[in-house]
């Protein structure tokens, strides 16, 4: 456990600003290094947690394209979102940046020209895919093409999603302009690509050797098998109008590549913030004794442990990552999270839903976070996890002991009755907790806090003060001495996981403010008899199923409405004569009576004025129309159909309405646009 003041600088990765955030992101990325950065600064280390927006690359002026507006209304438009989110959910960047800030661009310009100038890139004129009628190089998602990897059609012209490669636009099979949609040609252009083939033998000794154990083992994984394929030049400058300009002779209309300048915004970030703080920026980023510590998603891997350290690496100033804790991906409702499709929860949508909730999502993401392989978020599970834990064991022990404070003793804490066994068991929870939390294991960390206030609860269960109050009061009073030594360590230690519900908690307990960590084990008192506390305030409260089953419809809907937005229509049917077709009696008709058959859910019987005649017929229409609605409607009629027996309607359908659907599903009759058309009129 770190018990000495030590520098760390933990970064998470820049959000592209492209659209707004979701649970996805949170889960991955922004929960855990929040936990770790409060974490750390409550044990007493010097903590600098950096972020910002990711504004350059080619998603954003696709975007722009998109909303029909500018790159820049695009950008502040998202960093607004992005930035209220974050701190919405209380995580507590000590600076939130932005790469389009002029500090940024400086930083970039001055990194790259570093690089330049000490000949670390290679110089090269290639052929790259160009669209002609855009007047414009595809580079990265201005191009999809088929994977030729695995075979996958949509690959980008950076990266398959599908197999996780890495991908130059021109191996992509049959690649496609996104802008024009035309098959692009081959062009000349000059770029300046960094030799990581010439990092390979730093970056085996200094990972794939040297953090066997204690990186994760998806991180390590992925890091050996880019080492073990062969480390090729990668370009770090693109033809392209939006982003960081080329700061070189000869570069005119060249930007630099945006996972060449987006990490360097953790430094820029630094840089912005030291300066407002009145605080030296080097030390975060020069001095070996600092960690440096990168959150990130499994997508990001290759470009944290291995382009940037390269990077670092050839500027020769920097000192490199302690640690990459990478996440694996979390899934909503059994699918993959994606901004395109709108399946997501949007945590500025989920805030109207569930406002003051923002810890029950931090929990439930922690508690299920997708650490060692990907995961589902369930609205099942959510409300599980609010209703069996946050509410059940956390809120209730916590309710009962300020509850009964009050009521036993005017709210101030009685003396203590002698030693329990419990109080020594509170002072292992710091170590253990934090034991986790330096492993990176956040959900385990989550389950052990959990774990303390099971601890209060089952005590204060198994001594029952309220049974005890009449006949032995001084017991009592020393039961609520230590529940409120209890209710004091939860109060600290779920700062790092409940930030709202904490302060919430340091309130109602009315404690002192400077209650740290570490405190917890060394002090032996952490509230003090005859402190006076504060009225109960609601921690959490039970979420109904209803409120659950509203959020199931709606991602049910956005469901619906992707499947109407793909609908292709059937595929042509074979041939059918002439005589095929007279054989095919049909009429134009009026639903006369309807009525519901029985024990059916489908099922609809229908009597049709066919102009020849008043027929039953029997039609799979009930889960669109109430009989009521179809008396008097003009249909269409197959009336020379064979009759069907229906067991359940105890009656032969005489004949078939013809129907089509909406791309929702709901049907449709086919009729005549004309009232003055008679029953029985043919149809041909
Ligand atoms: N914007 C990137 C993404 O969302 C992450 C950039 S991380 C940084 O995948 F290191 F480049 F900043
Ligand atoms: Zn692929």
């Amino acid at each position: 456990m770190s018990q000495n003041k030590q520098r760390y600088t933990i970064t998470a990765a820049l959000p592209y600003t492209n659209g707004p955030i979701h649970i996805g992101h949170l889960a991955g990325v922004y929960v855990p290094a929040d936990i770790y950065a409060r974490y750390l600064r409550l044990t007493g280390n010097d903590v600098a947690f950096m972020c910002g927006s990711d504004e350059h690359g080619v998603a954003i002026p696709m975007r722009a394209k998109k909303e029909g507006v500018s790159p820049q209304d695009i950008i502040d438009k998202y960093h607004g979102i992005i930035k209220k989110s974050f701190e919405d959910f209380g995580i507590s960047f000590d600076n939130y940046s932005r790469t389009s800030a002029e500090i940024h661009h400086k930083t970039a310009s001055d990194f790259f020209k570093k690089l330049y100038e000490d000949g670390e890139f290679v110089e090269e004129v290639t052929e790259q895919l160009y669209d002609a009628e855009a007047d414009q190089f595809l580079a990265d998602r201005f191009v999809v093409g088929t994977c030729p990897k695995c075979g996958h059609e949509e690959a980008y012209g950076d990266q398959c999603e599908n197999c996780g490669s890495s991908l130059s636009g021109t191996e992509l099979i049959n690649p496609k302009s996104k802008i024009t949609g035309n098959v692009p040609t081959l062009k000349q252009t000059k770029h300046w690509f960094l030799p990581l083939d010439k990092y390979s033998d730093f970056l085996n000794e200094w990972i794939v050797e040297g953090h066997k154990k204690d990186w994760k083992p998806n991180v390590h994984g992925q890091v050996k098998s880019w080492v073990d394929d062969g480390l090729r030049p990668r370009a770090v400058t693109r033809d392209l109008d939006w982003g960081i300009p080329v700061p070189v002779e000869g570069a005119e209309g060249k930007v630099l590549y945006v996972w060449f300048d987006a990490p360097i915004g953790y430094i820029s970030a630094t840089k912005e913030w030291a300066a407002r703080e009145g605080k030296d920026w080097e030390p975060y980023w020069k001095d070996e004794n600092t960690k440096l510590v990168h959150f990130i998603g499994k997508d990001n891997i290759v470009f944290h442990c291995i382009i940037f350290p390269s990077m670092l690496k050839a500027h020769g100033d920097y000192i490199l990552p302690d640690n990459v804790p990478a996440n694996e991906f979390l899934n909503l409702e059994g699918n993959k999270l994606s901004t395109s499709k709108n399946w997501a929860v949007w945590l500025h949508e989920y805030l109207e839903d569930f406002p003051g909730k923002e810890d029950v999502l931090r929990y439930t993401l922690t508690a299920n976070a997708p650490e060692s392989k990907d995961n589902d978020f369930t609205w099942k599970d959510f409300q599980t996890r609010n209703n069996s834990e946050l509410v059940a064991i956390l809120g209730n022990f916590i309710n009962r002991v300020i509850v009964l404070t009050h009521k036993y003793y005017d709210g101030i804490v009685p003396e203590s009755a002698g030693n329990y066994e419990e109080l020594e068991q509170v002072k292992h929870f710091p170590d253990v907790i934090a034991s986790s939390i330096e492993r990176y294991r956040f959900r385990e960390a989550s389950q052990e806090l959990m774990n303390l206030a099971r601890l209060g609860n089952k005590f204060l269960q198994d001594n029952e003060p309220w049974k005890k109050i009449k006949e032995d009061p001084e017991t009592v009073k020393g039961i609520m001495y230590v529940a409120l030594q209890i209710a004091s360590a939860i109060a600290v230690l779920s700062e790092p996981f409940l930030p709202f519900t904490a302060n919430k908690l340091k309130n109602m307990l009315s404690l002192d403010t400077d209650l740290g960590w570490n405190d917890i084990s060394t002090k032996y008192i952490l509230i003090p008899t005859g402190h006076k506390i504060n009225p109960a305030e609601l921690l959490f409260d039970k979420i109904d199923d209803k409120t659950i089953q509203a959020q199931l419809d709606k991602l049910e809907a956005t469901k619906k409405a992707n499947e109407a937005a793909n609908r292709v229509p059937d595929p042509q049917k074979e041939i059918a004569t002439f005589d095929d077709f007279t054989k095919l009696d049909l009429r134009v008709g009026t639903i006369i009576e309807a009525e519901k058959v029985r024990k059916t859910k489908k099922l609809l019987k229908l009597t049709v004025d066919t102009g020849l005649d008043k027929r039953t017929i029997v039609s799979g229409i009930a889960e669109s129309f109430t009989p009521e609605e179809v008396i008097g409607k003009r249909v269409t009629v197959l009336i020379n159909l064979a009759p069907r027996a229906f067991k359940k309607a105890k009656a032969d359908s005489q004949g078939m309405i013809l129907m089509t659907e909406t791309p929702e599903g709901k049907l449709v009759f086919v009729n005549p646009d004309e009232d003055n058309v008679k029953n029985g009129e043919t149809i041909n």
